[in-house]
């Protein structure tokens, strides 16, 4: 069986989904249940003996020692984290204790798990990182993507917490051995997103008739990737990866967000035009940009490519239109996640929408 961290998240509950829709292999499944960490995703699988939940923290050694001496996974796969940009500037001290602390005690469980193991057992385990392209920084408009190689030069509390707990899963590596491969990804969308980000905020926004939020000039360039291609990307990685290796992921898919929120307007109003006729990007309201904001990311993935003859399945407009009908198909989902939780962060980024 394989353990899986932070599976309740948006992509963590993808991955778990699309695994066990392709094998029989068991997961457990740990994670605190954060404001991110929602059991809904996981709806499917209620009663299936091959998913294990279990609620707690990457931080608590004891528990993770409990559950890796119980289960002995053959794969641990870290998507726990604190994952917000805007929340780790409102407040970084989580995005500290469990990125970077939490990282840590994880790494020195598994140590300990490990170095216990003998022989084949040993020699099969593999603890897969999952990490962000933000730990690169910034690029130019006229630089090349980042391959695996550029220089770690995080801008927000959330990209430091990120690239230091790279660092440690690295170190983990070089000192004592540890059987690690790391992933560095693009911006994902797709199914189970949580609408603080881009575009699950705009379509949900949208559908309630609210101002669309655009930071800055809405200029800035993410690379997009749908959510299922990232999954499939782990699991090569996971198969095939070279110990110690860092692998980044990415689609190819550069967009400036104001094309990325006119996208999404364009979809609503053809599969559910608004009631007075007029289009959705109406909506678009151009605000105060985030401080310290990144101005473009681009991913160079053809390692993965090269080495583990990984693709993304999707194209941008492939995955987007998917994403747009997920939404428009899960209205009851959406519903619960606008928790009071969710509406008073709502209520404090965007107190003052304008510019
Ligand atoms: P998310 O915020 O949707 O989910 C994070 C999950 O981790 C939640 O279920 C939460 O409850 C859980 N969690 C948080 N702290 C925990 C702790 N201390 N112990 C156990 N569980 C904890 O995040 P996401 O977008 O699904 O991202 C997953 C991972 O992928 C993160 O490591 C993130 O840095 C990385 N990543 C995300 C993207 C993206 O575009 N979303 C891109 C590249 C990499
Ligand atoms: O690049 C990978 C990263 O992508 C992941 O590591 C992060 O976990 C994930 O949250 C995401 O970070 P971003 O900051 O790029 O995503 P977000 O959806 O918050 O913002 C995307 C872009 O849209 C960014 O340039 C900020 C802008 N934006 C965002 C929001 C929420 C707006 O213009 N308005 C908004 O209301």
């Amino acid at each position: 069986m394989i353990l899986v961290t932070g599976g309740a998240g948006f992509i963590g509950a993808n991955f778990v989904l699309d695994w066990l829709a392709q094998c029989d292999e068991p997961v457990v499944n740990l994670d605190k249940l954060t404001y991110a960490g929602n059991l809904e995703n996981l709806a499917s699988l209620k009663g299936d003996a091959r998913h294990v939940f279990v609620q707690g923290d990457i931080g608590d050694a004891e528990l993770v020692g409990r559950l890796l001496t119980q289960y002995r996974p053959r794969a641990l796969i870290n998507f726990a984290a604190e994952s917000h940009v805007d929340r780790s500037i409102h407040g970084p001290e989580d995005f500290i204790q469990t990125n970077i602390v939490g990282t840590f005690h994880l790494l020195e469980a598994v140590r300990a798990y490990w170095g216990g193991l003998q022989g084949a057992e040993r020699e099969a385990f593999r603890f897969l990182h999952v990490s962000t392209d933000e730990v690169y920084g910034s690029l130019g408009p006229g630089d090349a993507a980042f391959t695996e190689t550029h220089r770690v030069e995080p801008n927000s509390p959330y990209s430091a917490s990120k690239a230091a707990s790279d660092h440690l899963v690295r170190a983990y590596h070089h000192t004592y051995g540890l059987p690690v491969l790391t992933t560095n990804c693009s911006n994902n969308y797709g199914p189970f997103h949580f609408p603080e980000k881009l575009i699950p905020l705009m379509i949900v926004n949208a559908l309630a008739g609210k101002p669309l939020p655009v930071y800055g000039d809405g200029m800035q360039i993410r690379d997009w990737l749908y959510v299922k291609d990232h999954c499939s990307a782990i699991r090569r990685v996971l198969e095939g990866g070279r110990l110690g290796e860092i692998y980044n992921v990415g689609g190819w898919n550069e967009k400036p967000n104001i094309e990325i929120v006119n996208t999404v307007c364009a979809l609503l109003d053809e599969l559910r035009p608004r009631a007075d006729g007029q289009p959705y990007a109406s909506q678009i309201s151009y605000v105060k940009d985030r401080p310290g904001h990144d101005r473009r990311y681009a991913i160079d993935a053809r390692k993965l490519e090269r080495e583990l003859g990984w693709k993304p399945a999707e194209t941008f407009e492939s995955g987007i239109r998917k994403t747009v009908m997920w939404y428009l198909a899960h209205a009851d989902w959406v519903e619960h996640v606008q928790s009071g939780a969710y509406r008073e962060w709502v209520g404090l980024q965007y107190a003052s929408p304008s510019a």
